[in-house]
């Protein structure tokens, strides 16, 4: 889903008038007309579920109580998930983690500067500067694999080890590797090349409801979450792991793009059907969880 279609449904959704909706969404006539005739389906379906989706935060605080819970799949044999995904593509190979260089900077300054950076100096990143961001945010420090237990250790902490988040970076400004949109291997502690068109960093750009900081920044990291595996061992309740999960990630990111001598931005605004797709992922095995858009800092 583009902006102009997001916003026909947006503010039509809301009852705005025609002038308004065109005003608001930067709609031509024509633009308008279209998704009148061919969005009414989509608009039904938002008037349907609206009831329900105006009190799922109280229902799903409620309902993922322990209290509610069966015996999860684990515990019942399913078969276990697997603990990376699998993506194939071009591979990039990163400075060895034992190899980068580490920032000087004390844990006390880096959590002391920390604030939210939306604007960035022009200037790349280095290929050490990413590989210490992925170490300090996704890389696996461990890997275990039995046919009924696969799991990642990582620098973060995760609910019950099962560390459910994948990363994706899209590369814009990094010394030595050209710009696109890649996944990170956690393990292997590569990158696997999905797609280097101006295209899709468009979409990415469209997909974060066109935040400038998107644009201007050297690199952003995409996190999605694959819930099957928390939700294996925790039933719904994983869900809510989910969200914590990402947080310290989240953090470590902040942290570790002060170390670089730059800053970050978390972003939580974003259009879930655009980013999805933008990853070629469906949206419900594995969707987009967070945002992080890193830069060096301006001088001045
Ligand atoms: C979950 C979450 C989502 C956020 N989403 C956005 C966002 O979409 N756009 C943005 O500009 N800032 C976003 N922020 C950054 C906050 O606005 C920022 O942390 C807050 O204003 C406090 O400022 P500070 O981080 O500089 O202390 C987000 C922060 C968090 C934790």
């Amino acid at each position: 889903m583009d902006m102009k279609t997001f916003g026909y449904l947006y503010y039509k959704a809301r009852g705005y008038e025609p002038e308004a909706i065109l005003r608001e969404a930067e709609l031509s006539e024509e633009e308008y007309n279209f998704f009148e005739k061919n969005l009414s389906t989509v608009l039904a379906e938002i008037e349907e579920c609206r009831p329900q989706a105006e009190k799922i935060g109280t229902d799903f605080v409620r309902l993922t109580r322990y209290i509610y819970e069966r015996e999860s799949d684990q515990s019942m044999n399913f078969t276990r998930p697997d603990a990376v995904k699998v993506r194939a593509g071009e591979l990039v190979a990163l400075p060895a983690i034992g190899k980068i260089e580490m920032p000087g900077i004390t844990l006390q300054k880096a959590i002391e500067q920390r604030r939210s950076l939306r604007k960035y100096s022009d200037q790349a990143l280095s290929m050490d500067e990413l590989s210490f961001l992925l170490w300090a945010s996704s890389w696996a420090r461990d890997f275990r694999s039995n046919e009924r237990m696969e799991i990642t250790l990582r620098n973060v902490p995760s609910a019950g080890a099962r560390h459910p988040l994948e990363t994706y970076v899209d590369i814009r400004r990094v010394e030595g590797i050209k710009p696109g949109l890649y996944y990170y291997h956690p393990i292997k502690h590569c990158l696997v090349l999905l797609d280097a068109s101006e295209a899709k960093a468009i979409q990415i750009f469209e997909g974060c409801m066109r935040q400038e900081m998107i644009g201007t920044a050297a690199l952003n990291i995409i996190l999605s979450a694959v819930p099957y595996r928390t939700v294996w061992r925790y039933g719904q309740r994983g869900y809510r792991y989910l969200y914590m999960d990402a947080g310290h990630v989240g953090q470590n990111i902040q942290l570790a793009s002060e170390a670089i001598g730059g800053g970050s931005c978390m972003i939580g605004a974003y259009l879930d059907e655009a980013m999805n797709d933008a990853l070629g992922i469906d949206g419900v095995e594995e969707f987009v969880i967070y945002v992080a858009s890193v830069g060096k800092k301006c001088s001045d």
